[in-house]
């Protein structure tokens, strides 16, 4: 069977990773400009403001800002249905805290959503995708601040006022959850703004930052809905099946805390309150929050439209001391152990296509929402061959992805809006900052120093793409 009629096959990126012009049109510095490229081993360093000598890879992007008609124009001989990227944040508000906004970063995104929808396809925004101005990290040091709320609900109220009549799906913060990964603070960094200090509680901190998103979050669906009310306001959070190791109790136990940690957020979003196990475990932990009544009730008069997420790979835990722990990784929960049953792309992620439908199924049976795939991709080190690239592996990774989560609609019943595949045209890396690590199904001849044409190039997986979009899903 085929999905249905108006299913959203397409592909997504956010601002920050593609578009460069990293100060043009009036724009501020973003939190995405002072981090330096790391690699698989070296992570990001973030600097205070850009520091001469240092090279931030997100500053020249790869060229989007210039080239999106051309790039748009490869999208749509896909046959996308739908793009996925963000706003820069810091294009409407340079520094964050201003009055009003600056016209000519409201221009750019006029163009871009006219420019997509000129060629049928269906706009999907993201208001703040790993990317707030860095004056508000200066200034109010992030979410730690109650006054971020303001600070995006205007954002949020402008752009979606500009643009009700061109974009229907939205989605306000991308993969909130990643921040609940402690060990690398990169992540209270690209969600938050947030720069831990040394011995600081960085749970206790976590959780306060994610109470003012929740708010800002509900009060942004409210008002969209008001704006027009035909919108479709979303969550994002970046799902990771958790199983446990074995079927002894300790493990399944373990695991379903584990996923808990996930499952928080879009637990709030969908339900507009917190549920009793985070509460009994602030109890537990003596945690007291900055949490007012007017909190609590706009959280509840701001229950999303649907679940966003992204899904890349899944972990399993154990309560064995004996078993051996994966480490720190970039990707991996702390407490993480080895898979036996899966391959891991060479930048240490699983491959688990099952985990798709797995997730798609939990969520569903959860929430009973519509779902959006608004993230799935293979990370992998391409090579430029004769002027092309033979992706095979690509085809492997997104066909065995798309054929799970033909099942679980067709199988299992789950409603599900569309699919975008990560990095259709390659970004730069949001973990390492690497071009190495391409997705796209458009090469994009830049490399790790930034060298190089900026080119665009079809690889074999365009093709193929191309070919599953024009059947519907049907025999991938
Ligand atoms: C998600 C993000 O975490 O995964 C994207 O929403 C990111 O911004 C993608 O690029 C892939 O991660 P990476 O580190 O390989 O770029």
């Amino acid at each position: 069977m085929a999905m249905k009629e108006n299913f959203l096959w397409g592909g997504a990126v956010a601002a920050h990773q593609v578009e460069g012009a990293c100060q043009a049109g009036g724009k501020g510095l973003s939190i995405a400009d002072v981090m330096t490229a790391g690699s698989r081993t070296k992570a990001r360093e973030i600097t205070d403001g850009i520091v001469e000598g240092k090279y931030y890879p997100n500053h020249e992007g790869i060229r989007f800002y210039d080239f999106y008609k051309e790039d748009i124009a490869l999208f749509a001989e896909m046959g996308f249905k739908c793009f996925r990227t963000s706003i820069a944040w810091s294009r409407i508000f340079p520094n964050g805290d201003e009055e009003t906004p600056n016209e000519e970063g409201l221009r750019f995104y006029d163009a871009l959503f006219d420019e997509l929808l000129s060629h049928g396809m269906e706009p999907v925004v993201t208001l703040s995708h790993f990317e707030m101005p860095f004056g508000l990290v200066k200034k109010y040091r992030g979410w730690r601040s109650r006054e971020m709320i303001g600070f995006f609900v205007r954002f949020a109220e402008t752009v979606m006022e500009r643009y009700r009549d061109k974009v229907k799906y939205w989605m306000t913060f991308n993969e909130i959850n990643n921040q609940m990964i402690l060990s690398n603070g990169i992540y209270a960094f690209t969600n938050s703004g947030i720069l831990f200090e040394e011995g600081e509680d960085r749970l206790k901190t976590v959780y306060q930052a994610a109470h003012y998103e929740f708010v800002a979050s509900a009060m942004t669906v409210k008002l969209g809905h008001e704006i027009n009310p035909e919108f479709k306001i979303g969550c994002m959070a970046a799902a990771t099946p958790v199983y446990p190791r074995t079927c002894n109790p300790d493990d399944v136990l373990l695991a379903m805390e584990e996923d808990r940690k996930n499952l928080f957020f879009t637990d709030v979003h969908a339900r507009g309150r917190y549920p009793s196990y985070v509460k009994m475990d602030w109890e537990r932990r003596g945690y007291v929050f900055d949490i007012t009544p007017e909190d609590l009730a706009a959280m509840e008069q701001g229950c999303v439209d649907f679940i966003g997420f992204s899904y890349y790979l899944s972990s399993v835990m154990s309560a064995d001391p004996k078993v051996e722990k994966l480490g720190d990784d970039l990707a991996a929960s702390l407490d993480a152990v080895e898979n036996p049953y899966l391959e891991m792309t060479p930048w240490g992620w699983t491959i688990d296509p099952k985990g798709l439908r797995y997730v798609l199924n939990q969520y569903y049976d959860r929430y009973q929402l519509p779902l959006f795939v608004v993230e799935n991709g293979f990370g992998y080190e391409d090579r430029l061959e004769d002027g092309q690239i033979h992706d095979g592996n690509r085809i492997e990774y997104l066909g065995n992805h798309i054929r799970q989560m033909v099942m679980a609609v067709d199988e299992d019943g789950v409603d599900l809006l569309g699919y975008t595949v990560w990095g259709c045209i390659d970004p730069v890396s949001f973990g390492t900052g690497e071009m190495r690590k391409r997705y796209g199904f458009i090469y994009v001849d830049k490399d790790d120093e930034g060298n190089g044409s900026y080119r665009r190039i079809r690889k074999d997986s365009f093709y193929w793409y191309r070919d599953v979009i024009a059947r519907n899903g049907v025999d991938v």
